[in-house]
């Protein structure tokens, strides 16, 4: 059995994974809260005491707003970590699988979907950092999988931790009140967190490089966010926004290198929905 050594696994994706892949992987994890305060010698000394097969790195500062108004926290967490984790993956020789963002291609004009090897200037500090992340990493350990995630959703679940998202924002207004703006013109997937997980198993076989990782979507975040609430069946405050972007993805290399892909939006919802009994 594969011995896979998580950091951020008191996160939203971490703990998922930690409950997840168990039990098919010899899983252990970075102590909770070690990575925010931690140097590059005390990630080698870790990594090297637990001499893992895989890391898969989640741990960072995965907040955009927290990221834009503290650069300096930010580039710490999100570009120097990988860097140390992937020296160290090196002195064991683990495959490293490192999570990136969709949000390098914010600044774009055109409307995609993008693929990976599309020309990028990120408009914000989180997206530039993961983007200088995806090429240190690769510089340092060639074999490394950048994993470029969109937007991730789940429902509560007993135990694990809950963040803001998509679906249960929408659930959120429609219990509690309170208006969701969608701009008619935002493009972007957003992926069942639990599908991401499963597909972790397909990313530590892949060879090197950089992935678009998650749902596809053939329609607007306004659009995408009326459909769903037909399919649930509520009824939130709404409203129409004009802004634009577009985040959207071009999944065909993970699909093509892994021999599987990610169920498209609005079907991933509904799988989640099924999961939790809901539809
Ligand atoms: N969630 C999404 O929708 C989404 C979308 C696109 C990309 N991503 C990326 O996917 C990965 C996982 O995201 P997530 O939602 O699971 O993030 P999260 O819930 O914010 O968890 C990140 C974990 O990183 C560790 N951490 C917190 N502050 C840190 C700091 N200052 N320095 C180093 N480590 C720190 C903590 O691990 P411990 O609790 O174990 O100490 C924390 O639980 C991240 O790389 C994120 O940027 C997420």
């Amino acid at each position: 059995m594969k011995k896979v050594l998580v950091s951020g696994a008191g996160g939203f994706v971490g703990a998922r994974i930690m409950a997840q892949l168990a039990g098919r992987y010899e899983l252990c994890a970075f102590p909770k809260g070690m990575l925010a305060a931690a140097d590059e010698t005390a990630v080698a000394e870790l990594v090297w005491h637990e001499q893992p097969d895989v890391i898969l790195h989640t741990a960072a500062i995965s907040d955009t707003g927290y990221s834009q108004k503290h650069p300096e926290e930010s580039y710490r967490a999100n570009v120097q970590l990988p860097l140390w984790v992937a020296r160290a993956a090196q002195t064991v020789g683990a495959k490293l699988v490192c999570f990136s963002s969709d949000q390098v291609y914010t600044g774009l004009t055109d409307i995609g979907p993008f693929a990976e090897d599309t020309p990028l200037s990120p408009a914000n500090v989180y997206g530039r950092h993961k983007l200088e992340a995806e090429q240190r990493v690769l510089d340092a350990r060639p074999d490394a999988v950048l994993l470029r995630a969109t937007w991730m959703y789940d429902l509560p679940g007993y135990g694990l931790p809950i963040r803001g998202n998509f679906l249960l924002n929408l659930y959120s207004a429609a219990l509690h009140g309170g208006t969701l703006r969608f701009s008619c013109r935002d493009y972007r997937g957003i992926t069942y967190v639990r599908e991401a997980v499963e597909q972790l198993t397909q990313a530590m076989e892949l060879p090197g490089g950089v992935y678009n990782f998650g749902s596809e979507n053939d329609c607007n975040m306004y659009t995408t966010a009326l459909r769903v609430c037909e399919t649930l069946g509520i009824h939130p405050e709404i409203e129409k926004q004009e802004w634009p972007r577009s985040l959207l993805m071009d999944g065909s290399k993970f699909r093509n290198a892994a021999g599987v892909g990610f169920a498209d939006t609005q079907a991933g919802i509904k799988h989640c929905l099924r999961e939790y009994g809901l539809e």
